[in-house]
């Protein structure tokens, strides 16, 4: 099946087996034996959470799962990217080989193919990298589309997480790798390069809005994929709920975490990425 067009996926979490965690720069790349998955589309999530220890000691109650963006698939693997922002973070990063890992997806919608003969154009920053690296797979696959990878990160640890990718154009906000300044400086030297593009963007949230900003001014298609805080991750608690243009919310569980950037007035202060 193509990497576009996903399987819903089964309503029940599964126990996987973690196969190794990779050092990255300040993240981890959690890589987990998931034969039965229904192939995943680019931007989707999973709710993960690790079998043993997570919360739940004598005077704490279990922490909800964690959502998290499948990164990559591998024949029979899925990856994560994690960076330790929390307790939930941090008990992942600690898993080793051998040990077990509940996931519950495919979940939310993911991104839509470019149309033909547009420029996709993937800007990521920070952690909001990892659904980027399984979309720019999913292009490559393909061959029809030429891709161009731009990735902003804080600092020169956190830039090692452009090896995720590859063939991408760093921005550091320290300058110690690539350009020192804004990602959306590099946005914008491409869009003025050639504005058949499409742009496909994920991090924090100043960043996501820069960058919707920035396309509506040039009428340049955007699909932003958001980070609210989830809780359940199906639609049940409304927890992720931002608000759209013309009124009401949007569910980013589900009716994201892929908006098309046409259907918000701004991307709230909360709907990114951690930074
Ligand atoms: C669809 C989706 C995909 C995600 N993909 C990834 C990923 O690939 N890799 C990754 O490391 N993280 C990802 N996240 C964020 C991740 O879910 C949070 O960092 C995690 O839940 C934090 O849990 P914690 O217990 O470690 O920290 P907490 O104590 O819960 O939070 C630590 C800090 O991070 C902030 N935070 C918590 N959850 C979120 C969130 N969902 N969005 C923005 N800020 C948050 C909190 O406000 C707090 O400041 C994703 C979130 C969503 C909704
Ligand atoms: S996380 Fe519960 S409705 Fe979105």
């Amino acid at each position: 099946m193509s990497q576009w067009s996903a399987a819903p996926a089964p309503f029940a979490r599964r126990l996987l087996t973690v196969l190794g965690i990779d050092e990255l720069g300040v993240y981890r790349v959690l890589r987990v034996a998931d034969v039965e998955t229904p192939e995943p589309r680019p931007g989707q999530f999973a709710m993960l959470a690790t079998a043993e220890r997570w919360g739940g000691g004598e005077d704490e109650r279990p922490y909800l799962p964690r959502a998290f963006s499948i990164a990559r698939r591998r024949i029979g693997e899925s990856h994560f990217l994690l960076e330790d922002v929390g307790p939930g973070t941090r008990r992942l990063c600690e898993l080793r080989e051998g040990d077990g890992l509940w996931a519950l997806g495919p979940l939310g919608r993911g991104f839509q193919p470019p149309r033909p003969r547009h420029r996709a154009i993937l800007v990521g920053g920070g952690v909001g990298i990892a659904p980027l690296a399984i979309l720019q797979d999913a292009l490559e696959a393909e061959a029809a589309t030429d891709v161009t990878v731009l990735l902003g990160f804080r600092d020169g640890a956190r830039a090692q997480g452009a090896a995720l990718l590859h063939g991408a154009r760093v921005a550091t906000d320290d300058g110690s790798v690539g350009h020192h300044g804004l990602l959306t400086e590099l946005l914008s030297q491409e869009l003025y390069r050639d504005s058949r593009a499409e742009v496909y963007a994920c991090g924090p949230a100043p960043m996501l809005e820069a960058v919707r900003a920035m396309c509506a001014t040039r009428d340049v298609p955007a699909q932003l994929a958001l980070e609210a805080g989830m809780a359940c991750g199906f639609g049940a608690c409304y927890g992720c709920a931002v608000p759209k243009r013309g009124g009401g919310y949007l569910r980013v569980c589900v009716d994201g975490p892929v908006i098309d950037a046409r259907e918000l007035d701004c991307v709230s202060e909360h709907a990114g990425a951690p930074s």
